[in-house]
């Protein structure tokens, strides 16, 4: 987007702080005004705030909700798949993971006049900040969401933006807006859409390619590649191909954006979780106090809060460890720290004390309110 552009579908920051815009940290909820059943199977569900103001997010970006379950609270992370420019409802789009908690629990119990809680909007993930004129959307599966928010803001804008997007499903019956999405590609002069199907052996009807993400089909549709900024999300061995094979073709990798829906890797990581290992290591480190538990631990220069206090069994509740959910965020009451943010704070919520103990490493002794 040109810069006029950005300035248009990121016009939030100045009058969310006057507070006429929806402000999750006074209060977070929301009553569900819609639900609509999408290809996939998918549900669209739209909110609105509870109290009377409007929404104010850049398109890309993402809500922690918080779901009161007969089983208990359950936190998720959902991409905002409407546009920008309706400040009025924000809807979600959240596909149906077969034994997934909160997919299933949402499909099954969610009735229009519920309200649930969240917190956000979150992330970075969002070409309403970037100056880019040129651009490649790449996504797979549940991955169009936050690209559907792009999308639907550049024409709702009617952003002078060159956007091609490639979006790859497993059947035509099970691609998440089908039938709308040529209509957004109509809506954006110089957009150019292009689908493929996975579990095909020639091209579906109404798609141009079939088979996984592969050079061929990102050469035949941008051959300027290398000039253009790319967003691109989707399960993740899709999105460590679509990396690959994007930087292979010229594009630096400081124009490649993703992001990832699947926090299952990080947390198969051993060395992302075990707490065992880390009771081995050797730097003193600093002391870490939660003033209300009344419990003092010592933790590593070089390891987060949230591992260290894990392995002195203080449970901190967390889902990405790696900043990006936010579902960890803890107030820091003294000392300091190094924080590596993925999106899961704002900067107002920096500015009011609040860290993220799965991305945070001591630089000092550290009281946290816990
Ligand atoms: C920034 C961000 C944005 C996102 N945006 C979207 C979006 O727009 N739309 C969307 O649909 N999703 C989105 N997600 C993913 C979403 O947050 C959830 O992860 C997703 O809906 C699955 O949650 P769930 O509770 O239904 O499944 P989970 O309960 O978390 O289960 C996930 C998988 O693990 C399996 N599983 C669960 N428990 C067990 C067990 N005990 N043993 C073995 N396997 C098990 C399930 O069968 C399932 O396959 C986003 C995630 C992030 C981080
Ligand atoms: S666990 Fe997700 S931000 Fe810390």
């Amino acid at each position: 987007v040109g810069s006029e552009d950005a300035h248009v579908v990121s016009a939030t920051g100045a009058a969310a702080q006057a507070g006429q815009y929806w402000d999750s940290g006074r209060d977070d909820r929301l009553i569900c005004r819609a639900i609509i059943d999408e290809n996939g199977p998918a549900k669209t569900i739209s909110f609105s705030p509870a109290t009377l103001c409007r929404f104010a997010f850049e398109p890309g970006q993402y809500l922690v909700f918080t779901f009161e379950t007969e089983d208990g609270p359950i936190e998720r992370c959902y991409s905002i798949s409407s546009s920008a420019a309706n400040e009025h409802c924000i809807s979600i789009t959240v596909k149906l993971v077969p034994g997934g908690r909160a997919s299933t629990w949402l499909a099954a119990h969610l009735r229009v006049g519920d309200v649930v809680h969240a917190h956000g909007p979150l992330g970075n993930f969002s070409a309403g900040r970037s100056p880019a004129k040129m651009l490649l959307f790449l996504s797979a599966g549940s991955g169009i969401t936050p690209i559907a928010s792009m999308m639907r803001t550049f024409a709702d804008f009617c952003a002078d933006v060159d956007v091609t997007s490639i979006h790859w499903s497993r059947t035509p019956d099970s691609t998440i807006f089908a039938e709308e999405m040529p209509l957004w590609a109509r809506r954006v002069p110089s957009a150019r859409l292009f689908l493929s199907t996975t579990s095909s052996e020639t091209p579906a009807k109404g798609c141009e390619f079939f088979g996984r993400i592969s050079a061929q089909q990102i050469e035949a549709t941008v051959p300027d590649i290398a000039q253009r900024t790319v967003y691109c999300c989707g399960p993740a061995g899709f999105m460590a191909d679509a990396r690959r094979l994007v930087l292979g073709l010229g594009l630096p990798s400081s124009a490649y954006h993703e992001e990832s829906f699947d926090f299952a890797i990080e947390k198969s990581d051993p060395a992302a979780q075990a707490p065992a290992e880390f009771g081995a290591t050797t730097h003193a480190g600093f002391a870490v106090h939660f003033s209300k538990s009344g419990r003092t631990i010592q933790c590593p220069q070089d390891t987060t809060l949230l591992r260290a206090a894990s392995a002195e069994r203080l449970p901190i509740p967390s889902s990405c460890r790696k900043g990006v959910c936010g579902t960890c965020r803890t107030r820091l009451v003294s000392g300091t720290v190094e924080m590596k943010n993925g999106g899961g704070l704002r900067q107002r919520d920096i500015d009011q004390g609040w860290i993220l103990p799965c991305c945070s490493k001591p630089t000092s002794p550290v009281v946290l309110d816990r």
